[in-house]
């Protein structure tokens, strides 16, 4: 089987958040199982210098503005199928963001242009490639979906996966007579939405699949409180949409072999584990002590990620007796707040703001505790990483959070399953309270290495969920359009 992926972002070229790690890594655990993939990529800068081996594989006169080639090469052990449009891609700033922080103007064209070439590719306008399965990631490919849609002659089966419908690629309807479609497609029952178009509504609405990235996700984008105006359509096409929970790459992320950290360790050699907690104080200006319970948190500051709770009760949780180390960027107010709280709890707060993979891998290592405590989550891959760790992870339960921890009641803790805890509702009252739960727990240190060992030994490599997107796209195949 061919899959065409489609997607904005791809771990280790270019990356904003989580959907990199997934588009880079699931092609490998798709190929473990007899799926092969190859992947439609922006041309942005990062991607073009670490092509190797590359070839013309076909031109577009104009590609919404300029002419557009797409290459055809390898990076990083990925297929790529590169869109080079330098009108379109070829600027400083991230993928989305020019340097001011302000989102590009023509955004909605830069990604059209990406699902306009994709779905030529998948349509078969280069004779010897020919797929099975478009999977466009996003609303930044959800173009693909849309023009696959409307094309006449046989097309590949379509899957819409989405990673965070708080992103939906929403533009005025000006844009609509740009994206070259039929009339028809500016309407409840396609891109329109509120008078504007989105870009994902299209994808969710002409999609033969749709899946998210969790199974409670999947539930949860059907109810208004997290559908994010997309619900009525969501619980339209429930029959459809599935949700498939995603894995961490297990050879980047293995305390046994990771050389980014202080000491390698198992779960059968936790002792270990102590260096790196002692480099990870150290690294943070913490307070060396091993009998500390220390918290991590690796994340975005947005508000989807409530971490402004934590700022909420961070004088109390230090006063319990608490240690944290901090790793983010993102809102402004956030990044000072934690700043402060650094300053104020010298010893016993840790602040690093920016994006650091090497101390990222530390904090996991290092940290007794992951805390991960979204108002809402798709899926979440840090506290997939923490359990790998060791490190407990303290999630709201929302979400792909919800689906991938083990909360510590009673009744787990007696059955001796328990990986984690889970808090509910999101509030910073239950933070706190999952946190002095959390401490409680630390003071048991049989009880606590037990559940390091379960967590140590959950399930979160890619090879479950690869089998489940390789069965729903050979179900697929039977009635390819
Ligand atoms: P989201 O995609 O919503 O931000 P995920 O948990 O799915 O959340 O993925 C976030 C990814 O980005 C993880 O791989 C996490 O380790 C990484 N990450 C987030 N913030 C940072 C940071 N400041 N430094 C290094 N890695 C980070
Ligand atoms: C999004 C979601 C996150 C998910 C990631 C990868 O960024 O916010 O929950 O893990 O995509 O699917």
């Amino acid at each position: 089987m061919r899959v065409l992926a489609v997607a904005s972002e791809i771990y280790p070229l270019v990356k904003t958040g989580g959907l990199a790690d997934v588009t880079g890594a699931l092609p490998l655990a798709l190929a473990s199982v007899g799926a092969e993939t190859a992947t439609v990529v922006p041309g942005f800068p990062a991607v073009l210098q670490a092509l190797s081996n590359a070839t013309v594989i076909h031109r577009f006169a104009d590609l919404f503005g300029g002419p557009a080639a797409v290459l055809r090469g390898n990076a990083a052990g990925l297929d790529l199928l590169v869109v080079e449009a330098p009108h379109l891609y070829a600027r400083d700033g991230n993928p989305y963001l020019g340097l001011d922080r302000q989102e590009w103007p023509d955004n909605g064209l830069r990604f059209a242009g990406l699902g306009a070439a994709a779905a030529a590719l998948a349509a078969g306008i280069v004779p010897d490639l020919e797929y099975d399965i478009v999977h466009a990631h996003d609303w930044q490919a959800a173009m693909a979906v849309v023009y696959l849609h409307f094309h006449s002659g046989p097309r590949p089966s379509t899957v819409m996966t989405v990673h965070n419908l708080a992103f939906q690629g929403r533009y005025r309807a000006s844009l609509f007579p740009r994206l070259g479609l039929p009339t028809s497609a500016f309407s409840l029952d396609g891109l329109e939405y509120h008078g504007d178009v989105s870009l994902l509504k299209g994808g969710l609405a002409y999609a033969d699949r749709i899946t998210t990235v969790s199974p409670t996700y999947a539930r949860e984008i059907t109810g208004i409180d997290n559908g994010m105006g997309l619900d009525g359509l969501l619980r339209r096409r429930a029959d459809m949409t599935s949700g498939i929970l995603n894995g961490i790459d297990d050879t980047i992320w293995n305390p046994a072999t990771d050389t980014l950290i202080a000491a390698n360790y198992t779960r059968d050699k936790l002792v270990r584990r102590a260096i790196n907690k002692t480099a990870l104080q150290r690294h943070m200006s913490l307070d060396q002590s091993v009998e500390k319970l220390l918290v991590g948190v690796i994340s975005r500051l947005t508000s989807q990620k409530g971490l402004d709770m934590l700022v909420d009760q961070i004088d109390t949780l230090v006063a319990d007796g608490m240690q944290f180390a901090m790793l983010g960027s993102g809102d402004p107010w956030l990044e000072r707040a934690f700043a402060a709280a650094a300053d104020r709890h010298a010893g016993s707060v840790g602040c690093t703001i920016g994006y650091d993979e090497v101390l990222a891998h530390l904090i996991q290592a290092g940290g007794d505790a992951m805390l991960v405590p979204s108002r809402f989550e798709p899926c979440g891959l840090t506290q997939l990483s923490a359990l790998r760790y060791g490190a407990i992870p303290v999630v709201s339960r929302v979400g792909g959070l919800a689906d991938s921890v083990i909360d510590a009641n009673p009744a787990a803790l007696a059955a001796g399953v328990a990986t984690g805890l889970q808090f509910w509702p999101a509030t910073p009252q239950a933070l706190r309270y999952a946190l002095q739960t959390l401490l409680v727990l630390w003071q048991d240190k049989p009880a606590w290495r037990r559940m390091q060992r379960n967590a140590m030994a959950a399930h979160v490599s890619w090879r479950a969920s690869a089998h489940r997107y390789v069965a729903l796209f050979e179900s697929l195949l039977g009635d390819r359009p």
